[in-house]
C-alpha cells in the first residue's frame, strides 16, 4: 500500500475554460473536508479527478499530487492496493452472496488475522450508521439504500485499507451523518465527502465551494461555525427521532413535538 500522508490538487479551469479561483489546496491524514455547491456545479467531477489522480487529463485539466508528487501516468494499482476508495451516488450490489460471506471474502483478501472480530466491527459499524441492523446472513442484493451506503462505508473504513475515502452525497440514504462523523474521525484518514447538508460541512476542516464547474473558494471552518456545528446537531437528531417515529407508525403529537423540543439547549 502506498503511503499517503497528503494529497494536493491543483485547480484547472471551469466548464467554460476559465482557470478556477482555488489554485490548489492539501488535504492531511486526519482531515474531513467537504465539497459543495449546487447541482450540476462539478462536484462529482471533481472526487472523479482525485480518484483517478488527474493529470492534465481530464476535462478540468487539474493535478492531482501524493506526498508532494505527481503520480506517473503509467503508475497501475493493483485495485486492492488502490490509495482510495470512491463511494459513488449511485451504488447496487450485484451479488447474490450473504453479507457475512462477502465481508469474509473481503477481509481474507485483504489478509486480516482475526476475521471474526474485523466482521463484527465491520456489522456493527453499518448497524451504527444505519436505522435498519443489517441481518449478517441475508444477501447483499436483499439490503436497502440505506443499508448499503452504510456496509459500504463500514466496508471501505475497517476492512479496506485504502487512506483516502470519497463519499459522494449520503444524505438521501438514510444514515446517520453526524453519527457516520464521529465514529470516522476515530480513524486516520482523509474523508471528503459531497454534501449538501449542512452539519456535515460544518463539522469539516474545511470546504471547498463549487460552481460552474470551478473550484471557487475554500472556507475553513471557524470556531464560530463549530460551535454553531454543535447546535444544529442537535437539530438533526430531533428530526432523526421524528423521523423514526414516523417510519414506525407512530403519530407526531404536539406533546411528542414538545418533549423533544424543549430539550434542545439551542
Ligand atoms: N471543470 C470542468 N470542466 C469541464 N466540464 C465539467 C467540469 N466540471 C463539471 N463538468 C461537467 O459538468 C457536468 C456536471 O458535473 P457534475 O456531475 O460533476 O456535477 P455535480 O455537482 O456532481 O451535480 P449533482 O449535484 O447533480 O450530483 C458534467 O457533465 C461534467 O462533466
Ligand atoms: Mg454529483
Amino acid at each position: 500500500m502506498m503511503n499517503v500522508d497528503t494529497i494536493t490538487i491543483y485547480g484547472g479551469n471551469g466548464k467554460d475554460g476559465v482557470k478556477e479561483p482555488v489554485e490548489c489546496f492539501t488535504m492531511r491524514v486526519g482531515d474531513i473536508v467537504s465539497i459543495v455547491g449546487p447541482t450540476g456545479c462539478g462536484k462529482t467531477t471533481l472526487i472523479n479527478d482525485i480518484e483517478l489522480f488527474a493529470n492534465h487529463n481530464t476535462p478540468s485539466n487539474r493535478t492531482v499530487e501524493i506526498n508532494g508528487a505527481t503520480v506517473p501516468d503509467d503508475f497501475i494499482f493493483d485495485p486492492s492496493h488502490h490509495p482510495i476508495a470512491l463511494i459513488s451516488q449511485h451504488t447496487n450490489f450485484l451479488s447474490d452472496l450473504p453479507v457475512e460471506e462477502f465481508l469474509t471474502i473481503h477481509a481474507t483478501v485483504r489478509g486480516a488475522r482475526d476475521i471474526e472480530t474485523i466482521l463484527r466491527e465491520t456489522l456493527s459499524f453499518a448497524n451504527e450508521l444505519t436505522g435498519e441492523a443489517i441481518q449478517p446472513d441475508i444477501t447483499m442484493t436483499e439490503l436497502s439504500g440505506g443499508q448499503t451506503r452504510s456496509l459500504l462505508i463500514a466496508d471501505a473504513v475497517v476492512i479496506g485499507n485504502a487512506p483516502i475515502i470519497l463519499l459522494d452525497e449520503i444524505e438521501n440514504a438514510g444514515i446517520h451523518r453526524t453519527r457516520a462523523l464521529e465514529l470516522l474521525k476515530k480513524y486516520r484518514k482523509i474523508f471528503v465527502f459531497v454534501t449538501h447538508d449542512p452539519c456535515i460541512a460544518l463539522m469539516s476542516d474545511f470546504r471547498i465551494v463549487m460552481r460552474k464547474g470551478a473550484m471557487q473558494q475554500l472556507i475553513h471552518t471557524r470556531p464560530e461555525e463549530k460551535k454553531v456545528a454543535g447546535k444544529m446537531k442537535q437539530i438533526d437528531d430531533m428530526m432523526l427521532d421524528f423521523r423514526q417515529i414516523i417510519r414506525s407508525g407512530g403519530e407526531l403529537t404536539q406533546t411528542v413535538f414538545d418533549a423533544s423540543y424543549h430539550v434542545l439547549t439551542i
